[in-house]
């Protein structure tokens, strides 16, 4: 990263790109979540609960949900992890979620996707209670989110706000390109930045022009799961780029980890930039501490 800015604190050391940090603000986030995990366990005398499920052995699924673990420990938050064989079927995994609803000590529930194919996700998150879907996937949740009255968002859209607004301020006015339309991530981002008043253009795999459409914008959020795909010539100089991609790709018979963006390409081009790894993925694991203390907090006060 020669040449790059380094953003962290607040602090701009020279006129480069810079490098949006998501492993410090992410850490930095976990530490704003531990300090009011605290002031919780002393008003309640417990501590919040997070229960994660994963079912089968992915392995990209295994470190998400390993990392998870590792960070709700370090936010203080009681974490309980639930590994069940890969052939579960979708009546057992709907009566763990059901026994996780009604468990008073957990409240974040969390079921790790992709699920393997004979179950079906809609179905399994429409069973998670509303109130205790840290993911924000579930259809109350989405609606909620969509009138701009969301309180349990999407932890990886809101990781991706985060940072834009670290290092841009208020958006208000800025255009944004949300490139790709899934519901975990293109869909939420684009209620968000919309909700901190941006012009939003979600594009996709059908979409025309894609590069003309990138190229006028403020702000380019890159999930479209495409190794490399988006290219200089796609960004207006001085633009912030998120890359949400995590790509694992063989490179001179390496097996690496690269993103939507294509770095080396973009990064002497834009204001700013997240790298892959340790950008957005770092503070999607910070933002689901930040919603299962938010669930906590109120369960505690109906
Ligand atoms: N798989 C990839 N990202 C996510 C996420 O944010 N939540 C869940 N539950 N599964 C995922």
């Amino acid at each position: 990263m020669l040449g790059c800015a380094i953003y962290n604190s607040g602090e701009i050391s020279d006129n480069m790109a810079v490098i949006i940090d998501g492993k410090q603000l992410s850490a930095q986030v976990v530490q704003e979540v531990a300090v009011e995990t605290r002031a919780f366990v002393e008003e309640f005398g417990f501590q919040p609960g997070l229960a994660v499920v994963l079912v089968g052995e992915d392995p990209a699924s295994q470190v998400y949900v390993r990392n998870k673990v590792k960070r709700a420990t370090e936010a203080g938050l009681h974490s309980i992890e639930y590994k069940l064989p890969v052939h579960t079927d979708q009546v057992t995994l709907n009566a763990l979620v059901d026994k996780l609803n009604n468990d008073p000590k957990v409240h974040g529930v969390l079921v790790q996707l992709p699920l393997p194919k004979q179950l079906n996700e809609e179905d399994i998150i429409a069973v998670i209670n509303p109130e205790k879907d840290v993911d924000g996937f579930h259809p109350i949740n989405v609606g909620r989110l969509s009138s701009g009255q969301g309180m349990l968002i999407p932890c990886t859209p809101l990781g991706c706000l985060m940072m834009l607004e670290r290092v841009l301020g208020n958006l208000s006015g800025k255009n944004a390109v949300v490139i790709g339309r899934s519901n975990i991530v293109g869909k939420p981002m684009a209620a968000l930045l919309l909700k901190a008043n941006c012009t939003v253009t979600i594009v996709h795999s059908r979409t025309q022009n894609i590069e003309a459409i990138c190229s006028g914008a403020d702000i380019v959020v890159a999930a479209a799961g495409q190794p490399q795909m988006v290219k200089s010539s796609w960004i207006k100089p001085g633009a912030t780029v998120i890359d949400v991609g995590i790509n694992a790709v063989e490179c001179d018979g390496k097996r690496k980890l690269v993103g939507d963006v294509d770095y080396t390409d973009v990064e002497p081009v834009a204001g700013a930039i997240t790298p892959v790894p340790g950008g957005v993925g770092p503070m999607t694991i910070a933002c689901l501490m930040k919603n299962t203390l938010i669930a906590a907090r109120a369960q505690m006060n109906k």
